[in-house]
């Protein structure tokens, strides 16, 4: 089973990137802690970030024409912002968990909405590099159940 990591823009710069909010870990560290995660989990992950709305459309649609199983997604500030990527993911009825590393609850008001939520599975927001990994075991559990159950 394979799983698309997306990351939107400005998730290349984690690691430098206002550590108050993101932390440390570079996107390479923290993807590199998600496939060790993902083969105890025994499933295969990809991983794609982008500045450009188009392209993590079209990321999307490619990970349906291949046959990818579900996403953890970091829409970053599309999150706030993109019905286009949100229809991207209605379109292709792909399960994805939203995460984020900060908790968009506790910051400007505007982060407080999300163009995702109501058509994730689960939202995770405020644990840093944890938010992706619980979002991943929460999308492989789900996802198990379902190709369990048919
Ligand atoms: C973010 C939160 C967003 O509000 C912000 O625009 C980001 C990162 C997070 O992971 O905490 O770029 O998605």
């Amino acid at each position: 089973m394979t799983i698309l990591v997306l990351h939107g823009p400005n998730l290349d710069l984690l690691g430098v990137r206002e550590p108050g909010h993101y932390g440390t870990e570079s996107l390479a560290s923290l993807s590199a802690g998600l496939d060790a995660l993902a083969q105890k989990l025994g499933v295969t992950l990809e991983h794609f970030q982008s500045n450009h709305e188009g392209e993590l459309i079209d990321r999307v649609h490619q990970a349906w024409h291949d046959g990818v199983a579900g996403l953890v997604v970091n829409p970053a500030g599309y999150t706030h912002s993109s019905v286009a990527l949100r229809d991207a993911l209605l379109a292709t009825r792909l399960p994805f968990v939203e995460v984020h590393l900060s908790n968009v609850h506790a910051r400007e008001d505007f982060r407080r909405t999300s163009l995702f939520a109501d058509a994730a599975e689960g939202v995770i927001s405020g644990l840093g590099p944890d938010s992706y990994a619980l979002g991943l075991r929460g999308l492989a559990a789900v996802l198990e159940s379902r190709s369990a159950t048919g």
